[in-house]
């Protein structure tokens, strides 16, 4: 071979390999100029249209504290309303994987729909984090590599005030909306309450999303329990507590429940919700740098005090980035991302808190007093407390 063909040959190779370099290069160029597709499957309407909002809104605030971008890609968002109805939710999440070609949902409020969206992140390996719904199958036993939660399991806030009401009362009866959130809430509550020497001596139940509680109302008066713990929340739970307080309960049989109950509802409520004792991992009152400053750019953006829902709205935020800021934005490098998610230490307004093996965060939980329009932080009532994660196996 002559020097000049193999000066040729060696001008070829070279063209081939900085053209590949170009391609490889702008290729990666586009992945991370390309908007970052974010799935905000959540209930716009309905009884827990406000807590969709108040978790768009506090997502929306991380994202816009960020300068509108995760992991360096700017964001783009994809709404679905699920009008909290199980019916409709395989259809409305793989309308958001197939159709819209989200790379994460993020959703719901309803554990029944949290849990038809679960199987569909499943099956397709897509990212989900669910900034609400506390279906304890999420990180029991549907718990999965690519599912994370910035709220709670069901069992958590239920167990916190089994614990605090066994010191005070003996025998209480539960009511609450026959689903997985309802019934789930009660089973840690009375895990709790039994084991501190209460004994439930009845369980009532209507279907979701009633709220013709009369009935119930009458029985509890006649059965005299020495104090009632229920569930509800959003536009249910100011019904039913200005009906308990109409029907004379609220000043001869005490009313608890886990902070569902009260936050976000206390002015819908009025006098009714006056001096309310619940349980839940947020609170008002709290004195963290993080708390403040969350709490002021909240009013300022949306002229609204912000709840429990805004908290991890922003949480499921702050979790996502602390996952794409480790990939650099590439989605495709999913044991990298999950990784990263998984060892974040989420500054939350909260209070610091990290995930558990299952992916729920393992966090304080405060017993909290209504007074106007707040759930006032009265103490610590469990430190640390983490989800047992019945069923899940990674
Ligand atoms: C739920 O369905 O998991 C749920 C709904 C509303 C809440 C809490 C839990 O406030």
């Amino acid at each position: 071979m002559t020097i000049d063909v193999q000066f040729k040959r060696i001008r070829h190779i070279a063209a081939g390999i900085l053209s590949l370099a170009a391609l490889t290069l702008s290729g990666t160029t586009a992945a991370q100029q390309a908007k970052l597709k974010v799935g905000l499957m959540l209930p716009y309407t309905g009884t827990y249209a406000a807590l969709g909002t108040a978790i768009t809104n506090g997502f929306k605030q991380y994202v816009g504290e960020s300068g509108g971008k995760l992991g360096g890609r700017e964001v783009e968002y994809f709404v679905v309303d699920d009008e909290s109805d199980p019916a409709k939710a395989t259809e409305n999440t793989n309308k958001l994987i197939k159709r819209d070609q989200v790379d994460v949902l993020v959703g719901t409020v309803h554990s029944g729909v949290a849990m038809a969206m679960a199987k569909v992140a499943r099956e397709t390996g897509t990212l989900m984090i669910d900034p609400n719904a506390g279906a304890d199958e999420l990180t029991g036993a549907l718990c999965a590599a690519n599912i994370f939660r910035t709220s709670f399991s069901n069992w958590q806030p239920g167990y916190a005030m089994g614990q605090y009401m066994a010191k005070k009362h003996r025998r209480a009866v539960t009511l609450t909306w026959k689903y997985a959130a309802g019934l789930q809430m009660v089973d840690g509550f009375k895990e709790a309450f039994e084991k501190g020497g209460g004994k439930v001596v009845k369980e009532l139940t209507l279907p979701f999303p009633n709220v013709e509680f009369q009935p119930f109302l009458t029985e509890i008066a006649s059965l005299k329990p020495d104090a009632v713990y229920v569930f509800f929340a959003g536009g249910g739970a100011a019904k039913f507590v200005k009906d308990y307080a109409a029907a004379g309960l609220k000043n001869s049989i005490p009313l608890y429940g886990p902070g569902f109950l009260t936050d976000g509802t206390l002015e819908a409520m009025g006098d009714a919700g006056a001096g309310l004792l619940t349980t839940l991992h947020y609170a008002d009152g709290l004195t963290s740098a993080k708390d403040r400053s969350f709490r002021l750019n909240y009013a300022k953006t949306y002229k609204l005090q912000p709840d429990v829902y805004a908290v991890q709205g922003y949480d499921a935020a702050q979790l996502l980035g602390a996952g794409l800021a480790a990939v650099k934005g590439d989605v495709g490098r999913k044991p990298e991302l999950y990784k990263a998610i998984e060892n974040a230490r989420i500054d939350s307004p909260r209070g610091p808190f990290v995930l558990s093996r299952a992916h729920n965060p393992v966090q304080d939980f405060y017993l909290r007093k209504a007074e106007g329009r707040d759930n006032k932080v009265l103490e610590v009532s469990i430190k640390g407390l983490a989800d047992p994660a019945r069923g899940c196996k990674m």
